[in-house]
C-alpha cells in the first residue's frame, strides 16, 4: 500500500504531494490538467518506465533537467521508502534510503496494474503483449521466472546473432540446447500461470462481459514438434531471415468466445471490458501469490463504457480489496462501496478535498 506520493517535474507535474487512501483515491480534473500524468508517475514508480511508453526527454518537465518519484508504502514489517530520479544519465532507484538496481526491484516492492484507454490493445493488439500479460503475472508468483526470462532473451539474442551473420549449420545447432532447455522451461511457468489464472479469468468474463470465455495458450511451435525439431525443419528459413522463428518470443494467448461474443467484441467497450477482465484476474493472481494487496491504476475507466458496465467494473474492481486510485472528468461518473479519498487535479498542481464531492445532480432538469 502506498500512502505517500510525491512527484517532481514529471510531465506537467512540477511538485505534487498526495496522501493516499488504503483503498479508493479518486482523482479527477478537466481535460490536460494532469491526470494521466498523475497515474503514468505513480506506475512509473512501481515500473522504472512509463505506460504510455514515453521517453525520459518526454517525461522530464519542460526545460527541467530531471524528475524525481518518491513514495512510502506500508508493509507487512513496517515503512519503506522508494524513490526514482531519471535523468539523461539514467534511471537510479532508492529502494530503503539504499541504492537498488534497475526497475525490478520497484516491481517487487510495488507491484501494480494499469487499466487505461489503451487497455483494448491487449485483445486487439498483437501477441507481444498478451505475452507480457503472462510473463508478469509469473513474475510475481514463480520464483525464478525472471531468470529464465533473461537467460531466454540472451540465448535468443545469440542464436539470432549467428543465424544473422550466417555462421554455419553446427554453430547455429550449437546454441539450440541452451535455447530449448530454456524455452520449455519459459514455456511450462506460463502455461503454470495460465492454469492458476484462468478460474478467475473466467469469473470475470462472465462479471464484466456475461460470457463464458476459454483461454488458448500457443507456445510458439507446433503442437506435434518438439522445439529442437522445429528449429531444425525451419533452419533455412530462420538463415533467411535472420531470426529464430520457433519459440515462447512467438507465443500467443488467444481468447476464446462463442459467435455472439464475436460479433460484440467489434466495439472498443467490449474489447476493453475484456481486457480489463484480464487485468482483474492477474491482479487477483498475483495479490493472492504475495499476500498482499496490490495497487490498481484506472484511468479515466469511465471512457468507451456504458454506464452499466462502469458499474460493474468498478464492482469488480472494488471486489479485489486492492488499492486503488482512479481518474475522471466527472468523478460522480465512479461509485465505489464507501466514498473515495477525493482529489482534484488544476494545471498539474493537486489538490485532496476532504469532502466527498456534496454537489447534488441536477434536479430541475
Ligand atoms: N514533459 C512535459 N512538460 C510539461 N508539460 C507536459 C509534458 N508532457 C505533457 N505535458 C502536458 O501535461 C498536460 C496534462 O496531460 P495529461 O496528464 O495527459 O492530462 P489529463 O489526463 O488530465 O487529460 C498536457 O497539457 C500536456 O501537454
Ligand atoms: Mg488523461
Amino acid at each position: 500500500m502506498i500512502s505517500l506520493f510525491r512527484a517532481t517535474n514529471f510531465r506537467c507535474l512540477e511538485s505534487v504531494e498526495l496522501e493516499l487512501a488504503p483503498r479508493f483515491n479518486l482523482i479527477s480534473g478537466v481535460n490536460a490538467s494532469g491526470k494521466t500524468s498523475l497515474l503514468e508517475a505513480l506506475a512509473y514508480l512501481g515500473r522504472g518506465k512509463s505506460f504510455r511508453g514515453a521517453s525520459t526527454p518526454q517525461l522530464t518537465r519542460h526545460g527541467e533537467g530531471d524528475f524525481v518519484l518518491f513514495g512510502e508504502l506500508e508493509r507487512e514489517h513496517g515503512r519503506t521508502s522508494v524513490g526514482v530520479r531519471n535523468s539523461k544519465d539514467g534511471l537510479e532507484v532508492r529502494i530503503g534510503g539504499e541504492d537498488s538496481p534497475g526497475a525490478a526491484a520497484l516491481a517487487e516492492i510495488l507491484p501494480l496494474q494499469v487499466i487505461d484507454p489503451e487497455v483494448h490493445n491487449l485483445i486487439a493488439g498483437g501477441p507481444e503483449l498478451r505475452r507480457r500479460f503472462l510473463d508478469w503475472i509469473a513474475f510475481h508468483v514463480e520464483h525464478d521466472h525472471l531468470m529464465i526470462w533473461r537467460r531466454f532473451r540472451r540465448a535468443l539474442k545469440q542464436r539470432n546473432a549467428a543465424l544473422k551473420a550466417r555462421s554455419g549449420e553446427a554453430v547455429i545447432r550449437s546454441w539450440n540446447a541452451e535455447f530449448t532447455d530454456l524455452a520449455e522451461k519459459l514455456d511450462e511457468s506460463r502455461k503454470a500461470v495460465l492454469e492458476l489464472t484462468l478460474a478467475s479469468l473466467q469469473e470475470h468474463g462472465r462479471a464484466l462481459l456475461e460470457t463464458e470465455l476459454e483461454f488458448a495458450y500457443q507456445r510458439g511451435w507446433p503442437k506435434e514438434k518438439g522445439l529442437d525439431e522445429a528449429l531444425n525443419d525451419n533452419i533455412e528459413r530462420e538463415l533467411q531471415m535472420g531470426s529464430t522463428q520457433a519459440g515462447p518470443h512467438r507465443a500467443d494467448l488467444r481468447v476464446v468466445y462463442d459467435d455472439r461474443q464475436a460479433r460484440k467484441l467489434v466495439s472498443r467497450g467490449q474489447q476493453k471490458l475484456l481486457a480489463s477482465a484480464m487485468i482483474l484476474a492477474a491482479t487477483e493472481t498475483a495479490q493472492a501469490a504475495l499476500e498482499k494487496p496490490l495497487l490498481l491504476l484506472l484511468d479515466d475507466p469511465a471512457a468507451e463504457l456504458d454506464s452499466d458496465s462502469v458499474g460493474r467494473l468498478i464492482t469488480a474492481v472494488s471486489a479485489l480489496g486492492c488499492q486503488v486510485v482512479a481518474t475522471s472528468l466527472d468523478p460522480r461518473a465512479l461509485v465505489f462501496p464507501e466514498a473515495p479519498k477525493m482529489f482534484h487535479v488544476e494545471h498539474g498542481t493537486v489538490t485532496a478535498a476532504d469532502q466527498v464531492i456534496s454537489e447534488p445532480v441536477n434536479k430541475g432538469d
